[in-house]
């Protein structure tokens, strides 16, 4: 059977299937995650959430695939330019973005742009991944759904790369609950650049794997056939590799490129707590703390 296809019915149309998509920085990750989101929307009903990294622009390349609704913290504020019909949903507690969620566009969630530490950003997720959990048990959100995370391993850390305790019992919650998220068809597509950055426990949940250009250590991490080696860190930027849950590497994949649209931009306005930190700026604050 040919890769694409094998991958699109086994993969694309099957809910639930949780994929892991590693390689450097600038192996083209972003774009792979793209291309599945491209595949994810047109097979099937599947709803789709984006989590926003704020990286120039990058969430206007979505819009080729469905209309853009775009969740930010109420203090806060986003604007797309030269991108049609944009939604937008300020909200205050974090269970709109599932309950709020418009299957019938690209739900995008855009926080980190307005978190400057990556603890409290990691904190948040991790709180709006349990909600996802509870409220999806509890049958009140729109499956399927498919959960882009670029750059995962800020979420559920490895050994030695979490920032502080409660980074790892959000890892350890992740742990618990991504093969019982697998059961309710809501699905995680994630990228890394160090599979070992994730925790164990997680990494071995996600069944499918897309390998991009790597270094040599990280090549050891997922295969120690050198045959295997050699290929994944000679992969161009439009190439990939698929690993399939049984373990079988596939020929290399030629991936498509995604555009930023002509004239589309992004901006993001306002940082959360911003008026609280301004307050601690003020001496007669400092006089009294
Ligand atoms: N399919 C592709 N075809 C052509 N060039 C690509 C493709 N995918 C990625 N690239 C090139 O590689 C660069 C980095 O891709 P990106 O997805 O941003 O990498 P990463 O997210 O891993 O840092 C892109 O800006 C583009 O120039
Ligand atoms: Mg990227």
């Amino acid at each position: 059977m040919n890769w694409l296809s094998r991958f699109e019915k086994e993969f694309l149309r099957k809910p639930g299937e949780h994929l892991l998509e590693v390689g450097i920085t600038g192996s083209g990750k972003t774009q792979g995650l793209y291309w599945i989101c491209d595949g994810i929307v047109n097979v099937g009903k599947e709803a789709v959430v984006w989590f926003d990294i704020g990286k120039g622009n990058e969430i206007t390349v979505l819009s080729r695939f469905r209309s853009l609704k775009i969740f930010y913290p109420y203090e806060c504020k986003v604007e797309v330019r030269g991108v049609d019909d944009v939604k937008y949903h300020p909200f205050d507690l974090v269970d709109e973005i599932w309950l709020e969620l418009d299957p019938s566009r690209i739900n995008v969630v855009s926080i980190e742009p307005f978190i400057d530490d990556p603890e409290v950003y990691s904190r948040i997720v991790g709180t709006i991944f349990k909600r996802l959990v509870r409220l999806s048990h509890a049958g009140e959100i729109y499956t399927p759904l498919t959960v882009f995370l670029d750059e995962f391993h800020n979420v559920a850390p490895g050994k030695g790369q979490g920032m502080t305790d409660n980074h790892y019992r959000i890892g350890a919650y992740v742990q618990k609950n991504v093969e019982r998220l697998r059961s309710l068809k809501v699905r995680i597509v994630a990228s890394t650049h160090g599979i070992t950055k994730i925790r164990k426990g997680v990494r071995t949940s996600f069944n499918w794997l897309m390998i991009r250009r790597i270094s040599d250590k990280l090549g050891q991490e997922i295969t120690r056939l050198d045959r295997y080696l050699d290929i994944f860190q000679t992969l161009a930027n439009d190439e990939a590799i698929i690993v399939y849950p049984t373990k079988t590497y596939s020929d290399k994949i030629k991936l498509p490129f995604y555009a930023i649209p002509e004239g589309a931009r992004v901006d993001y306005i306002g940082l959360v707590g911003e008026e609280e930190d301004r307050e601690e700026l003020k001496l007669s604050h400092m006089v009294k703390h």
